[in-house]
């Protein structure tokens, strides 16, 4: 089975902007009252790391994404994800990571969130991958749930706030699991740029592999969360087939997702129709709301005679395949 490739698509298409450039920051670099360690990831937005928080005479375990602030639009990207994620997190948003403090320190913008000690979905894929095993029905069902009542709940708190609230790089990347089970969505900075209105929000922003029709065409002024459940109908084709329906470079990409059928599935009719009903290009056909989904994903399952899976024993059986 072919592993998720690699290539690098995650593109500001329109505007395109300075990226963080040579890292700035190391393990055991000190900036204000926290201690890095180990670096989780590197991207558009900043770097982040492990790190740890002084707190008096106490020591706290968190993850803390840093933009200098001499880059200062990711450091005011990082300031607006830090003032959306706080939004979500202070109205207890479900199935998210949340986010403890954000602002300014020794000359670097910083978020500091819980930290997530499991797994990202994407390092799950990858495991399955390298033991050349597909998920289960069961368990590709049951994250694709709880990404969905991530979204869900954050899209409600927008539309509650008078806010626009779509995710708009949801990707197994961005799907981070704790050790007991829970699924939580992470990175929501494109997010927050529509969120805070920011100028860039009027780009187009994403990963391309999962990049939905409209994103692809441009059509920024349709994204919505119709687009999210696209980026979501992906991610479960891939977690079903083990590789995503389209590859290539982004412009390869941008063309497949307006233009190209649709890849078939190989994992039977109940989850085709599924897939089908997400990743619709026709917006009309595409399933309009998260109630519905979760609706559509409870009735898959029940005619493929399954239950939930036990996510809170992930960490403690093999691989779910
Ligand atoms: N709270 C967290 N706990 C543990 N790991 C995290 C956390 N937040 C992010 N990561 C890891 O760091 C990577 C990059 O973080 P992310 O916020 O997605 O920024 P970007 O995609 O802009 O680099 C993620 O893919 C994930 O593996
Ligand atoms: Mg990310």
């Amino acid at each position: 089975m072919p592993r998720v490739p690699s290539v690098k698509t995650t593109v500001p298409a329109v505007s395109s902007g300075r990226r963080v450039g040579a890292p700035s920051l190391y393990s055991g670099d000190r900036i204000g009252p926290y201690t890095l360690g180990r670096r989780l990831g590197r991207g558009g937005g900043g770097e982040t790391f492990q790190a740890t928080r002084r707190v008096g005479t106490q020591e706290m375990e968190v993850a803390l994404k840093v933009s200098p602030l001499r880059y200062e639009r990711e450091a005011k990207r990082l300031n607006d994800e830090g003032r959306y994620s706080t939004f979500l997190t202070y109205h207890g948003a479900q199935n998210i990571v949340k986010v403890n403090d954000f602002g300014v320190v020794d000359g670097y913008a910083y978020l500091e969130m819980e930290l997530i000690r499991g797994a990202s979905l994407r390092d799950l894929l990858e495991d399955a991958n390298e033991n050349k095993i597909l998920f289960t029905s069961q368990f590709a069902l049951t994250i694709t749930r709880e990404i969905c009542l991530g979204l869900r709940s954050a899209y409600n708190l927008g539309v509650q706030n008078n806010r626009t609230c779509h995710h708009m790089d949801v990707k197994p990347d961005n799907v981070l699991i704790t050790r007991d089970g829970q699924v939580k969505i992470s990175d929501f900075s494109i997010a927050a740029m529509r969120f805070v209105g920011s100028k860039f929000a009027r780009g187009i922003y994403g990963t391309a592999l999962y990049m939905s029709p409209e994103a692809c065409a441009m059509e920024v002024e349709k994204l919505d969360e119709l687009s999210d459940i696209y980026s979501l109908g992906v991610t479960l084709f891939e977690m079903l087939e083990g590789s995503p329906p389209f590859t290539g470079n982004y412009q390869q990409l941008f063309r497949m997702h307006r233009e190209e059928p649709f890849p078939c599935g190989t994992r039977g009719p109940e989850l085709q129709r599924l897939i089908d009903c997400m990743v619709a290009r026709d917006r009309d056909r595409r399933v309009h709301n998260y109630d519905l989904l979760i609706h559509i994903i409870d009735l898959t399952l029940e005619e493929l005679g399954l239950t939930l899976f036990p996510l809170e024993h992930i960490f403690s059986s093999p691989v779910p395949g």
